[in-house]
């Protein structure tokens, strides 16, 4: 046995293993290259089964271009603004001093139990637990811009 480990490895092997090495840094920097793009396509959800999500908000919230301010404010734009801004929309002390600005760790959080997230508000919703449909419900309402324009990016 330690005979065998002893004995010295030919020369030829060596570069056997060199060009093996080669390989396998070229197939990681490809996968490396294409990591993103699957990560994205993971964590932008389905716009489309989105949309049949939302059917749940529209009782109280509207979206698009047409869009008004109704039970609920309007979500044209709802990432990336802070929680309680949308003009001529009289909100709840609650949600206008809660703080938050509305980005997918918060959205999350909040869609899953609104009363937990933001104590006294007056969003009257139970709460969406499943994480796909939450997932593809942020994919649906990140396509409109401000103005309730579906933006080409998404
Ligand atoms: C029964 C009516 C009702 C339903 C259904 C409802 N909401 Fe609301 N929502 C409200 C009201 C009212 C507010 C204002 C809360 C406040 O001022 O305390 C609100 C506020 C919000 C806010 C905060 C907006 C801001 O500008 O700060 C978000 C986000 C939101 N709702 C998302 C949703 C989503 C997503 C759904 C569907 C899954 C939904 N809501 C379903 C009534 C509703």
């Amino acid at each position: 046995m330690a005979k065998l480990l002893s004995k010295p490895r030919p020369r030829l092997k060596r570069f056997q293993v060199r060009e093996d090495l080669m390989r396998l840094l070229f197939a990681v920097t490809a996968l490396a290259a294409l990591a993103p793009g699957l990560a994205f396509a993971q964590a932008a959800g389905d716009p489309a089964a989105g949309e049949k999500v939302y059917t749940a908000c529209r009782t109280c919230h509207q979206i698009g271009p047409t869009a008004k301010n109704a039970i609920g404010p309007i979500h044209n734009g709802l990432f990336g603004r802070k929680a309680g801004s949308v003009p001529g929309y009289q909100y709840s002390e609650a949600n206008k001093n809660s703080g938050l600005t509305w980005d997918e760790a918060t959205f999350r959080e909040y869609i899953k139990d609104p009363k937990a997230k933001v104590p006294g508000t007056k969003m009257v919703y139970p709460g969406l637990k499943d994480e796909q449909k939450i997932t593809d419900l942020i994919a649906y309402i990140k396509q409109f811009d401000a103005n309730g324009n579906k933006t080409a990016t998404n």
